[in-house]
Parts: structure tokens; C-alpha cells; sequence
């Protein structure tokens, strides 16, 4: 088998981002045999599904084009490395929750139990890729880890970190801003740096693909999520501003924007940003920079997450104070759990805690979202008789007091929001989480409405 392809890339861990990556690897690259494995059987038995393990738009058509051509999905790990010349490590790197650094620092023990398994299962020369988001300097703890035993085999280690975004994430991938290779700036390392480069070259223009160093290479990952999300919690930031002096955050949003140098995107206000990422990654780099001793740097950073935390619990104490100051025993109708549209992932959605704080309040909630309930159900699972789970919008509304918009699904733009009105308790509320409804026409329609940075409009008096 291995000779008929001209190499074997193989990597570790077939998540959001090890799934996609190397589909569209094996897709634009024929000539290369890739290989996903993980220790989640189940996960390997989707991904050989015809339905694949996660939802992302474009992904089903990428994934049965190559596969069982030169695109495989496995459960062999050790063989798997066995055959590998180029090893992809994508697993999964949250934030440590016990002992020295718990809810800041990386948890490295996924990603330190593949080096040590690679390193056990290898008998020939290897270039190993971090493909998940580390601290700056791992590539030097794997280097130990896979020195430390054979002589005579080879390891480079690199950094081609992954800048893919949930939703987009085939999108992304075929066309990227650019690609990330960071290696030791030696022979071998410079050698091994090519070979990845040269995988990339298939469909990337050569001007988008950066070489680097492996320390920067690691830093820049991390940089990059910090200024996304510090643009959110800017925005955000102002939103509270916008409604206390009516002030409207979109069209200041789009003032400041139009300038070049600012750019129009990541301006959109919202109930905080989630995603498996954002808050983990500032967590760790304000870990780091607390290392370093640079304490005014973390704090700096930190502000960046709690602010995302502020953002959250005053939109919960919006929604209390707009109705009246009680939610015990009214219906909430929670429009989107995904972190944003067109994914299913949950992970760290704001959804959750604005979810879990309404519960608090004694509300009774029923989720709709069009591809999270699954997700969404194990998020609430501790939470008893008080959530209904219901994906037709017009059948979750009924007999509601209040929805509230938690994801900007395109589906929830365009309801019959007369037809939702005539199934709700009067008066009846949309807190717009996401900005994306039609206010005015929701207001003359009879709501009140509460939207992120604007002045509401309520017939209340
Ligand atoms: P994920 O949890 O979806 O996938 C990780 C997979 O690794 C899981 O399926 C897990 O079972 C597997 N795994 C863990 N330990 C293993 C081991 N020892 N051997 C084999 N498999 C193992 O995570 P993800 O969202 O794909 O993220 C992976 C990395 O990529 C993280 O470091 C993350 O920060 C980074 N990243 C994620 C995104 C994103 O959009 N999700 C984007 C860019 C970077
Ligand atoms: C983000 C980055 O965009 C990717 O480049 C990066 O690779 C990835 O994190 C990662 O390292 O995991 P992702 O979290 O998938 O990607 O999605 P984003 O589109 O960045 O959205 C993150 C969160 O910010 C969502 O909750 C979204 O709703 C929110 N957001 C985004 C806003 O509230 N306002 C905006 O203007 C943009």
C-alpha cells in the first residue's frame, strides 16, 4: 500500500479541526495517503458514516470524495504511526481544570501522551506537526519527550498551526489568508519546514504560505485569537455604552470600521464571544505571560475574557430587568445554542451560562436550534424538568413570555414573526442577542423589543 502513494501523512486526533484539515489535504492531493486516527471509536465509526461526527458546511462533499480513495479513518493508531512519515497532531488542548495552573494554563496530557506514543511505536525517521494551539515553547517539551530514547531515529518537530474558523472551516481551509510553518532554523528543521510547505503548495499561492521560526510560529496562533476576540469585548464594550446614552453600536460599528485601518469585520456586537478557543487561548498566553512575571501584560489580556463574562450576565440582568424583575415560572424561548451559526458545536456557547443563569432566575426554558440540540441536551443534562428541547421554531415559542436570540442563524431572520407573536403570552419580549432580526417591524408587530446596543423599543410606556 505504501508505495503507491508518495507519502504518508497521518494525524492524531479527528476533531473539528484534524477532521476538515486533512480532508481537504487528501482532496487537493491526490498523490499523498491520509490518515485520521483517534481514541474515540465512535468518532472513527461517524467519520466512516454517512453521517460525519460534526456539521460544517461544504465538509460532507470534501470527505466523500476522497475517502477510502486516499483519504482513511482509523482506530490503528500504532500502526498508523508505524507507516506515517509526516504526523499531524491535532488533539484536543482545553484549559488544565486541577493542580498548578487549573482554569488558565494549557492541559498538555493529550498532547504529551501522543508524543510519548509516537515515540514508542516509530521505526523509521519522522517530521512531527503541532497542528493544535499550544504554549509557546511545547515544540521543545516534544522534542525531549521524542529524543529521548532511539539514537538513530530523527524527529523535527514544527509548528503549522491552524487558523480555521467553525462554519467556514472548508472555506477556509482551500483559500487561507495564509499558512504558518515554523520549524528550527537548522538544516533539518529548514528541510523538514519544505516538505510541509510543499503539501501546502498544491493549492495555496506560494506568497501565502509563511516560513517561520517554531517559537513565533506557536506565539502567532495564540496572538491572532487575541486580537479577534479583543475586538468583541471593544465592540461589546461599547454596546453597553450605546445603551445607556442611546447611541446605536451598528452604526457606530460601521463608522469606525469604514476606516481601512481599523476594517469593518469582528465588529458585530453580541451576547460574548464562545467557541472552544477564544477564552482558552487568552487563559493560557495570561498563564505564560504570569510566568514571565509580565503581570501588567496578563492583566491586560485577561480583561479581554472578562469582559466577554460581563457582557453575558448583563444581558441576563437586561432580560430580568426588562420583565419586571421576575423570570420564575415564565417561558423563555431560546432561539440558537451553537457558540455561532452554522455549526453545531456548543462548546463554551454563551448559550450555556446565559441558560444556566435564566434556570437560576426559576424560568422554564425550550431550546430550538437547527443543528446544536444534541449538544445542547448534554451542556443541560444536569439540569432537570425545566428545559424543553424543540427545533421548530413556531412549535417552541408557544405559550412563551419571552425569546430570546442566542445565535444568528439566517432561519431566524426570516420567521413569520406575526404568526410567533399570535403564539405567545402577552406582553410579549425578544431580547435579540445577535442583532439580527427586524426590530421595527417586530415592535409594530407588538413585541418589545431588546436588542445588544440599541434603545429598545416597548410598548410599555
Ligand atoms: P476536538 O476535541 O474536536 O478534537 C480532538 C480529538 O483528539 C478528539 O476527537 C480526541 O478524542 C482526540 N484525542 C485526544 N487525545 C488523543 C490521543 N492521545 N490519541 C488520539 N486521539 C486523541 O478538538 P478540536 O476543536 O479539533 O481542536 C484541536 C486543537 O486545534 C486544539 O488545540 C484547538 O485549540 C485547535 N484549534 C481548534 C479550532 C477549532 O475551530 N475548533 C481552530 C483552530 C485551532
Ligand atoms: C476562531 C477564529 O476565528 C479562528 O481563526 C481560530 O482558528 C479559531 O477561533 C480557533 O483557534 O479555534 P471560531 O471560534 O470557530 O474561530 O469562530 P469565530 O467566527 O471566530 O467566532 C468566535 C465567537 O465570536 C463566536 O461566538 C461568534 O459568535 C463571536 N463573534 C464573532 C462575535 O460575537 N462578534 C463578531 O463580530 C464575530
Amino acid at each position: 500500500m505504501k508505495k503507491d502513494f508518495k507519502k504518508n501523512i497521518l494525524c492524531i486526533g479527528a476533531g473539528y479541526v484534524g477532521g476538515p484539515t486533512m480532508a481537504v489535504i487528501a482532496h487537493k492531493c491526490p498523490q499523498y495517503k491520509v490518515t485520521l486516527v483517534d481514541v474515540n471509536h465512535e468518532r472513527i465509526r461517524e467519520w466512516n458514516s454517512d453521517r460525519l461526527p460534526i456539521y460544517e458546511p461544504g465538509l460532507d462533499d470534501v470527505v466523500m470524495a476522497a475517502r477510502g480513495k486516499n483519504l482513511f479513518f482509523s482506530t490503528d493508531i500504532e500502526n498508523s504511526i508505524r507507516e506515517a512519515d509526516i504526523i499531524f497532531v491535532s488533539v484536543n488542548t482545553p484549559t488544565k481544570t486541577f493542580g498548578v495552573g487549573a482554569g488558565m494554563a494549557a492541559d498538555l496530557q493529550y498532547w504529551e501522551k501522543t508524543a510519548r506514543q509516537i515515540l514508542e511505536c516509530s521505526e523509521s525517521p519522522k517530521i512531527i506537526v503541532e497542528k493544535s494551539t499550544l504554549p509557546v515553547r511545547t515544540a521543545l517539551a516534544m522534542e525531549r519527550i521524542l529524543n529521548s530514547d532511539h539514537d538513530s531515529l530523527r524527529f523535527d518537530v514544527l509548528s503549522n498551526p491552524e487558523f480555521l474558523a467553525e462554519g467556514t472551516a472548508v472555506n477556509d481551509l482551500l483559500h487561507p489568508d495564509r499558512v504558518l510553518v515554523g520549524s528550527r532554523l537548522t538544516d533539518s528543521g529548514i528541510a523538514a519546514r519544505q516538505q510541509i510547505v510543499d503539501i501546502y503548495a498544491n493549492w495555496v499561492p506560494r506568497e501565502k504560505i509563511l516560513a517561520s521560526d517554531v517559537w513565533s510560529s506557536e506565539l502567532s496562533k495564540l496572538v491572532a485569537n487575541v486580537f479577534l476576540s479583543q475586538r468583541i469585548s471593544t465592540i461589546n464594550a461599547i454596546s453597553a455604552i450605546c445603551e445607556k446614552t442611546e447611541a446605536d453600536v451598528t452604526r457606530v460599528a460601521r463608522a469606525v470600521g469604514m476606516d481601512h485601518r481599523i476594517g469593518a469585520k469582528y465588529l458585530n456586537a453580541s451576547i460574548g464571544f464562545g467557541g472552544s478557543c477564544f477564552k482558552k487561548d487568552i487563559l493560557n498566553l495570561v498563564y505564560i505571560c504570569k510566568n514571565y512575571g509580565l503581570n501588567e501584560v496578563a492583566d491586560y489580556l485577561h480583561s479581554v475574557v472578562k469582559m466577554n463574562d460581563y457582557q453575558k450576565e448583563r444581558f441576563v440582568e437586561n432580560m430580568l430587568q426588562a420583565m419586571f424583575n421576575t423570570l420564575a415560572g415564565k417561558r423563555i424561548c431560546i432561539f440558537g445554542f451553537a457558540f455561532k451559526a452554522d455549526t453545531g458545536d456548543t462548546r463554551e456557547s454563551p448559550a450555556i451560562y446565559i441558560a444556566k443563569r435564566l434556570l437560576e432566575e426559576q424560568a422554564d426554558l425550550v431550546v430550538s436550534d437547527p443543528k446544536a440540540l444534541r449538544n445542547a441536551k448534554e451542556d443541560l443534562s444536569d439540569e432537570g424538568g425545566h428545559v424543553e428541547f424543540i427545533e421548530d421554531p413556531y412549535q417552541a415559542v408557544s405559550g412563551c413570555h419571552a425569546i430570546a436570540v442566542l445565535t444568528e442563524w439566517d432561519l431566524y431572520k426570516s420567521l413569520d414573526y406575526q404568526k410567533i407573536f399570535q403564539k405567545m403570552i402577552k406582553p410579549a419580549f425578544i431580547f435579540d442577542g445577535r442583532n439580527i432580526i427586524d426590530h421595527q417591524r417586530c415592535f409594530d408587530i407588538g413585541f418589545n423589543i431588546y436588542p445588544i446596543g440599541k434603545p429598545p423599543l416597548t410598548h410599555l410606556g
